[in-house]
Order: structure tokens, then sequence, then C-alpha cells
């Protein structure tokens, strides 16, 4: 009786498929996970369906012992981790040359999988922050062979981008490596994507100045980055855009020609460099197992200088040179600590790409920040850093995820459609305005009888004709009209509730002090809560 039923419900959905023109179910299923289109954003596509990412980093040594982390994944699966962003070293899978040793991969696939997980592996390789500490031995002890970054006349523990040699052991190591996830995980999917990387760029100067780096700075400007400047110049960063056109918008010249003298010359130069290798690390892997590649970026306070931070590393001012280098990496991720979250989340979610953080912080300051950057900037997932050192069932960021786990299948949903939003309230922030669904909603930090919450936050998608969805806390909203003209709103009725395997389970029905005597669809501090209102009008 069972299989009948699946059998049906499968080709009844399978039949939907082939009618809406999209490929056949079972090709979606069985597809790479992969970024799509879905309406006004692009989604990660899982299994056939879209997925979001409530992830979490490792630190940079726990995934390289299995018996060291074989306790740690069901902590992160009770915590509310549906993924978890795993260092893998190149140093471990080819500790001699040539000789790879994929035994650490498939314990760390196993163990993901046995705890319900799925894995972003972040290939650290040629550079982590700046530095080339996880390259094998056989590379860091042949400084001939693979050549290192000059600062200050003094070779430094850098590999220089513009050493091929080392380009080709990176990419023919990364490639290996993707051959053997396609083999073992191909239609299994546990791994989503590959951070290929990890915060590059030169630290302590402004450029590399070795020989060949010199002798590249003092030479053209590549064609291919003049022909992208040229043909995208309506979307580069604007302050990019504006450094070029500063000094005459010129095609051809070198590279103090056309972005003048100084440390933003040799920014723009490093960005070249680190791109044209990494996208090349990313080819070659793509060409063996095609699921979406990322690089992620060290952010600079406002006005450091280029070397005190990784000089060239993708941060928005020189995203567009790593674009015009390839198009293997599918995106571009800020590891966002910084304060201004909101505007670091605009900063990269533009001209298509998709926001991901790869590093965040946790705690208290995640449990808010995941439903801004999921909600309000459609993102793809979320992944504080360290997750292991905060993993317990009461952390905040786990009550968070859980609710956003519960509601997933319409914020996905909403974020295609683009009828949702995040928001994140404090003193200094107290409310935020949106229209959506023919209303205007007036969303404040939480007070009642006299008493104001410190913080707040949630997210709010439309729920049907005069209906909303809110999950968050600390925060109330009302409602107007939209045009302004309409009828007066009123609060019809509030539910809290939870999705179970998707269907509403409808708990109290939330009124007196709970609505402040109907005034308001409020969601209170002291838990992350769900909830469904309805409103009505009247002259
Ligand atoms: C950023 C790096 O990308 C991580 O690997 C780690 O070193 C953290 N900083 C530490 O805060």
């Amino acid at each position: 009786m069972r299989i009948t039923k699946t059998f049906f419900l499968l080709s009844f959905s399978c039949l939907l498929c082939v009618n809406v023109g999209t490929a056949p179910c079972w090709a979606q299923e069985n597809a790479a996970p992969h970024l799509e289109e879905r309406g006004a954003t692009k989604q990660l596509m899982v299994d056939g369906k879209p997925f979001v990412m409530l992830s979490g980093e490792l630190h940079n040594s726990s995934s390289s012992n299995l018996d060291y982390m074989k306790p740690i994944w069901p902590r992160l699966a009770a915590m509310g981790l549906n993924t978890v962003v795993t260092p893998l070293s190149w140093e471990l899978i080819e500790p001699a040359e040539g000789k790879f040793d994929f035994t650490l991969v498939d314990g760390l696939l196993d163990q993901a999988r046995q705890a319900h997980e799925r894995i972003v592996f972040l290939w650290l390789a040629s550079w982590k922050n700046g530095m080339s500490s996880y390259a094998p031995v056989w590379v860091k002890d042949d400084s001939r062979r693979f050549t290192r970054v000059v600062e200050h006349g003094n070779e430094v523990e850098i590999l220089s981008p513009l050493c091929a040699a080392t380009r080709q052991a990176d990419a023919r190591a990364f490639a290996a490596l993707m051959r053997h996830i396609k083999e073992v995980d191909g239609s299994r999917h546990t791994v989503l994507m590959m951070q290929v990387e990890n915060e590059v760029g030169v630290l302590g100067d402004s450029r590399d100045r070795s020989e060949a780096a010199n002798k590249a700075f003092a030479g053209q400007v590549p064609a291919e980055l003049s022909a992208y400047l040229g043909a995208h110049r309506e979307e580069l960063y604007p302050d990019l855009r504006e450094l070029w056109e500063a000094n005459g918008a010129k095609t051809v010249g070198t590279w103090t020609d056309v972005f003048g003298e100084g440390e933003r010359a040799d920014e723009i130069f490093m960005a070249w460099q680190y791109a044209s290798y990494i996208q090349a690390v990313a080819q070659s892997g793509k060409a063996e197992y095609d699921i979406p590649m990322y690089v992620n970026t060290w952010l600079p306070g406002e006005n450091t200088p280029p070397g005190q931070y990784p000089s060239g590393g993708s941060q928005p001012r020189v995203v567009d040179v790593w674009k015009a280098a390839g198009t293997a990496l599918d995106f571009y991720s800020p590891d966002l600590y910084a304060a201004n979250f909101e505007e670091w989340c605009k900063r990269y979610r533009r001209e298509g790409n998709p926001l991901y953080m790869p590093e965040t912080r946790g705690g208290a300051a995640g449990a808010a920040n995941v439903f801004y950057a999921l909600g309000e900037d459609a993102g793809i997932g979320f992944s504080p850093f360290g997750i292991e050192s905060e993993a317990s069932e009461s952390d905040p960021l786990g009550e968070s995820y859980k609710a956003i786990a519960a509601v997933t299948p319409m914020l996905l949903d909403h974020q295609a459609a683009g009828d949702v939003h995040g928001f994140l309230l404090d003193r200094d922030q107290r409310s935020v305005d949106f229209t959506m669904n023919g209303y205007t909603l007036h969303v404040s930090l939480d007070s009642i009888f006299g008493s104001m919450t410190e913080s707040g936050f949630g997210m709010i998608m439309a729920d049907g004709k005069d209906k909303f969805l809110g999950v968050g806390k600390g925060f109330r909203v009302s409602f107007s009209p939209y045009p302004e003209s309409g009828p007066h709103v009123g609060i019809g009725a509030i539910d809290e509730g939870k999705f179970e395997d998707g269907n509403w389970v409808v708990g109290r029905r939330l009124n007196g002090d709970e609505d402040d005597q109907g005034q308001a669809w409020r969601f209170d501090s002291r838990a992350v809560h769900t909830e469904k209102v309805s409103l009505y009008s009247f002259e």
C-alpha cells in the first residue's frame, strides 16, 4: 500500500515538472548542488529543492582529527545546524608530492552523514589568512620551485600568486580532491560547496615585490581586465569605477597608467594575481565535480591601508577584478565580524552575488543577525566561526536556527517572491518601516506598560491576503494601509504556533496584554516566537 501511494505521488509530481517545462524531477534530484535564479534571487539547490545553510565554521584544526570531531557533530546537530563549514588542508591530503590520502575526507563525510549534517569544505592550501602555513612541507621547503612573496627586500612565508609551479601543484591537488568527492559523494550530496583558500592577500606590504611581480607590475594591464571594465562600466563597484575614471578610464596602459600611483593600484594588481590563480584552481576542481565554489574575505577597517589587511583579497572595491579573471568562482563572501553588519551585507549582495558569510559572530549577535541576512538580504546561509565552542542546546543561535528551520520552505519561497523582510533593532535604531502585501508595517522595539526592551530582531513575510507570518523577538508591529488613502486597519487575530513537517500547529490565541489590547502584533523579548496575524479594515 505504502509503495503504491509513494509511486503515485512521485509520478504525479514528475508529471508536474514536465508540464511546467522544467527539467524532469529525477534529473533535478540527482543534480549536483548548484546555484539557481529563482524569482527575485539566487538560491542554493540541493536534491532538487532550494536549501538554506544554517551553518557554522569549525575552528581551524578541529577537523584534522576524526576522534576529536566525533563528539562534535551530534552537538552541532542538536544546536540546529544543518551544515558545517569544515576545514580540509592540502598538507594532510597530499603529504608527499603526488601521493594522495583521502582517509580523512571519507571519515568526515561518514561522521557528517551519521549526524545528518551537510558539509562545506574549506580548502586550506596555498593561503590561509594571507600566510601559507597549510601548504605541504614539500612545497614550503622548496622556495626556488615554489617562489615566495618579497616584502621590503625579503622573502616572506607567503607563496607568490605569480608562481605557475605553485598554482599547478595546488590545482592538481584540488582537482584530485574534487574527483574523489564526486566518486564518494556525487550521488549523496553531503558536500554542498567548496571554499577555495582562506582570506588571501599580501600581508605586510601592499604588493608582492618579487622580480616576477615587479616585471608584471611594470607591464600592461591584461586585456581581459580592460575589456571587463569597459563592458561593465555601469555596474562596477562605485569605488573602483571612481578610481578608474579619475585616471582617465583608460583601457590600455600599465597598472599605474590605468589606476594611478600608489597603494590602490598595488591592491588591484594583487587582486588580479590572486584571482587569476584561484580561478584556475577552482576551474580544475570544477572540471572534476561542478559544485558551487567561493572565496572569503578579510574585511578592512574603513581607512586601513592594503597590507595591514591582506592586499588583493576579494573585498568589494576589487571584486570586479576577481570577476574579470574568470567565472569558476560562483560568488564572493565577507568574513563579517564588523559592527556595521547591515551595511556589509548590502556591499556583498549586489550584482547577482548571493549573500553567504562563512565566518561571522555567533552567540546573541549571531542569533539576531541571521534574521537580517536571510530575511532582508535573501542570504543562502549563515555561519558563525568557531561554532563548536558555543555548541549547546541553550545557545541563543540554536534557538534562532530552530525557529528559522521550521519556516524554511516559506522563507525560501518568499525570498524568491521578494516579499520577506528581516530587521535588527536596538536603542540606536528603534524602528523600521516596510511596505508589503498592501500594507505599511511599522516595526519597532517592543514596549508594554512604559517599559521598552533593549533589542529586537526578526523576519516577516506575507502569508496571503491581509495576513502575515512573523518570527523573532523583542519587537511589535503596527499596520497602516498602503497606499495611504485606504481604510483603517485593525488586528483581527493573532495566533502563536509552530510548523511541524510543514504544517501549522496553532497554539495560544494572543490578545489582551499579548497584543497590547489589540494595538500591536507583539513578539515579546523572552523567547523567539512564531506568530501569524490577520488584519481587517474599517472606514
Ligand atoms: C579569520 C580566519 O579566516 C579564521 O580561519 C580564523 O583565523 C579567524 N579569523 C579567527 O578569528
